[in-house]
């Protein structure tokens, strides 16, 4: 990763970075675009019934895929996507929750055929760095208590559960960032980077 990359990530992704997967195959990751609404709508009819089912920040259809591609320059969202030969194949946000704009919420879905490869804990700690960057105090999240596999996934990245879901179907898990000094000398960055690097 290269020094440049450590100073301009936000700008890095507008054009793309190459990640590596554990199955050795190499996608790009980048910012969801204004023209991504019909490939975006692609990847969320794609996605299999269970995998829709876990994934929940809005409805399958072509105007909420539009409407988030609408929604990609908002300084209140961060909106990422992995490309594989062209085609969205997994998307991670975090936007603004209407009362608790310092703890955006999260949301992610990878294509069946790339989970399990080590993409959603990468986008994860691209959506983390990014709300550092933009003075966020933490991110929050909705996860169905079924969904071990994400809930691992969360846990290790530092979420803690702090209640449910009024159907008490979900935890409501919450990640709160280190102090602003730690912040600012970088290291959750560095953390990330180390990861980036082992790969
Ligand atoms: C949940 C999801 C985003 C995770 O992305 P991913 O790329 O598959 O995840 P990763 O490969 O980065 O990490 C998965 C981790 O869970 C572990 N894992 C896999 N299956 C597991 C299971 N059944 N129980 C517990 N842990 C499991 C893996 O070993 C890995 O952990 P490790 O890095 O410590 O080895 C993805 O699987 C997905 O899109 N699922 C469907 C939609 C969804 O559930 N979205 C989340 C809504 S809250």
């Amino acid at each position: 990763m290269s020094q440049a990359l450590e100073e301009d990530l936000d700008e890095k992704l507008k054009e793309g970075i190459q990640l590596s997967l554990r199955n050795g195959l190499v996608v790009m990751v980048r910012k969801l675009r204004r023209t991504d609404g019909e490939s975006f709508y692609k990847f969320m009819c794609n996605l299999s019934p269970y995998s829709r089912s876990m994934f929940h920040p809005h409805p399958f259809d072509k105007q909420a895929a539009e409407r988030a591609a609408a929604d990609a320059d908002s300084p209140n969202s961060c909106r990422l996507v992995a490309t594989y030969s062209d085609e969205i194949i997994a998307y991670a946000c975090w936007t603004h929750h209407i009362f608790r704009s310092h703890f955006p919420i999260v949301s992610i879905a990878v294509a069946d055929a790339f989970q399990n490869q080590g993409l959603g804990r990468q986008l994860m700690k691209i959506l983390i760095e990014i709300a550092k960057r933009r003075a966020k105090r933490g991110l929050e999240l909705d996860v169905y208590k079924e969904n071990t596999r994400a809930i691992h996934l969360y846990e290790s990245l530092g979420f803690k559960r702090i209640g449910e879901t009024l159907d008490k179907r979900q935890y409501v898990m919450r990640l709160e960032f280190e102090a602003q000094a730690d912040q600012k000398n970088g290291r959750g960055f560095k953390f990330m980077l180390s990861f980036w690097r082992r790969r």
